[in-house]
């Protein structure tokens, strides 16, 4: 079966699951797609998918103006899962009962089978699955039979084998419930049909030809930030066109160690890709010269790092053509989040700092339909390293934005010092994937110190680390106090210039992640 063959439409009827549920079937090995709730028949017709999922959603199917679907989806015999609210919307339009009982479910129960079914093939007789409910489904729709029950929900699980479909009042695709996984898997290869053929190699091998039909023998110019996605966007294009790509890499001074050598060794060294590396610390550290308010500073960065970049492409044409297309590191979430489906726009929070809209490129993005997750799988396929793919997010301004007050050459190699320690230390204790970001920032303070027989004053530095999903909210991270203990000696120990170490116990919020 073709992956086109394979596409899983989930439906989004506005719950916040339904990045979830399509990142549960690319795990399953299949093509996700998440789509908007008013697609209407003949644009899921055209789609050809080879199942639909319905996600859950807030709202009660009781509701004025509560997410519903065009009811000729319905007509057209594509096999499809509703869970939760989209469980509850698939039997009210077939026929069944959802009942406003007033005994909502929240958290963790117990799912009994009522018998043998195709969907729960080798469960059980009771589960632990987790529900997010007010109203319950007390009777399944029209030619599907019920088969499981909680203890607030009558029909937990319905299935309708002949038209194949399933509902599940439950969510399988949120880890508590035990064989969620499982279920969604289940549904797609057994109940759906669809081959398990999404994997690192066919997503490489498929967006290498979309890559080679819309470039052609154009060529392709890419900024490499030193992060994940821009590394993998290139690499993934190299595959793809091989010389006709050219990189660049413009070192601000502002980067974390090793950074600029790493991007050399791996682009130049191991890919041969033509790469310009621009070393442009000091253009940077003259901008940033007695600035100290945070947004200048970013500004002054933002628009240097443009000039920078446009120079070097206009160089770049001068001597061997210019390049018609710009590669983009954007993500599936980010085109998800625009809404429109479109995101082509070059966005101004990226990586590379922030490249404008007026620069005469074609976009060429070949990660637009891949997660984060996937994005790392692929980088490490096509042979990127473990400690480049696994990198912590790096903001664009890079450390300028942990160094309060005045950016000078002095104090950023301070700060790169510290915080090559802090990493080195995190990733030895086995933490560094398990936490979004851990670095360490330089305040604008100096403080008393003793060391040997002499008073120190000098800089200290404040630890940073945190947990998150996304950026949005963060918890700071409980490390080890034996870890803490062991990075501040370092700190103080090999680090000229620093003589105390503090901890940052913020959460976002009402802190932010970075201290400017
Ligand atoms: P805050 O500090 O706002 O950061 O909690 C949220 C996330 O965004 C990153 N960040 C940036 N990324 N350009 C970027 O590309 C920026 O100007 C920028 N500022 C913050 C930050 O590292 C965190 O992951």
């Amino acid at each position: 079966m073709s992956l086109v063959e394979g596409t899983v439409l989930v439906v989004d009827l506005g719950a916040q699951y339904a990045q979830l549920i399509a990142r549960r079937v690319r795990e399953a090995h299949c093509y996700s797609e998440i789509v908007q709730h008013g697609i209407t028949a003949d644009e899921v017709k055209a789609k050809a998918p080879a199942a639909i999922i319905l996600s859950g959603g807030p709202k009660s199917v009781y509701e004025d103006h509560s997410p519903r679907i065009d009811p000729g989806i319905y007509e057209l015999g594509i096999p499809m899962l509703g869970i939760c609210y989209g469980a509850q919307l698939m039997a009210q339009d077939l026929g069944g009962t959802v009942t406003a009982t007033g005994r909502g479910e929240y958290g963790r129960t117990t799912l009994s089978l009522a018998g043998t079914s195709t969907m729960f093939d080798a469960w059980g007789a009771q589960s632990t699955v987790w529900m997010s409910h007010g109203d319950s489904i007390t009777e399944a729709p029209a030619g599907a039979v019920s088969l499981a029950t909680t203890p607030e929900a009558p029909v937990a699980a319905y299935a309708d084998d002949v038209a194949r479909r399933y509902g599940v009042q439950f969510h399988p695709e949120v880890v508590h419930t035990e064989r969620g996984q499982e279920l969604i898997a289940h549904f797609l290869h057994e109940l759906a049909g669809i081959a398990p053929t999404w994997t690192n190699s066919s997503i490489i091998e498929a967006e290498v030809a979309k890559i080679q039909a819309q470039v052609g023998t154009e060529r392709v110019l890419c900024a490499l930030s030193g992060g994940v996605d821009s590394a993998v966007a290139a690499a993934l294009v190299y595959k793809a066109i091989g010389q006709q790509l050219v990189c660049v890499f413009v070192d601000t001074g502002l980067m974390r160690a090793n950074e600029g050598d790493q991007i050399e060794e791996v682009f130049r060294d191991q890919f041969h890709v033509e790469l310009i590396h621009v070393k442009a610390a000091d253009r940077f550290f003259d901008a940033l010269e007695g600035v100290t308010d945070p947004e200048r500073k970013r500004k002054i960065i933002g628009e240097l790092f443009i000039r920078i970049f446009e120079e070097t492409a206009r160089d770049i044409a001068s001597h061997e053509g210019a390049p018609r297309f710009l590669v983009q590191g954007t993500l599936y979430p980010d085109v998800i989040e625009s809404g429109s489906g479109h995101a082509a726009n070059i966005k101004s929070h990226h990586n590379v700092g922030g490249l404008p809209e007026d620069l005469d490129f074609d976009l060429c993005e070949p990660l637009r339909t891949l997660f984060k997750d996937e994005v790392r799988a692929v980088g490490e396929e096509l042979g990127l390293s473990e400690s480049l793919v696994w990198r912590q997010p790096f903001p664009g301004p890079g450390l300028a934005v942990r160094i309060v007050g005045e950016v000078t050459r002095e104090r950023a190699e301070i700060l790169r010092n510290a915080d090559a320690v802090v990493i080195e230390e995190i990733k030895k204790a086995g933490l560094y994937r398990e936490l979004w970001q851990s670095f360490a920032v330089l305040p604008a303070v100096r403080t008393v110190g003793v060391m040997g027989d002499g008073r120190t004053y000098a800089y200290p530095i404040v630890i940073r680390a945190v947990t998150s999903d996304d950026a949005m909210t963060a918890d700071w991270a409980r490390l080890p106090y034996d870890l803490i203990e062991t990075i501040a000696n370092r700190l103080i120990n090999e680090v000229d210039g620093v003589n105390r170490v503090a901890l940052d116990v913020t959460s976002k919020p009402p802190g932010t992640i970075e201290w400017e």
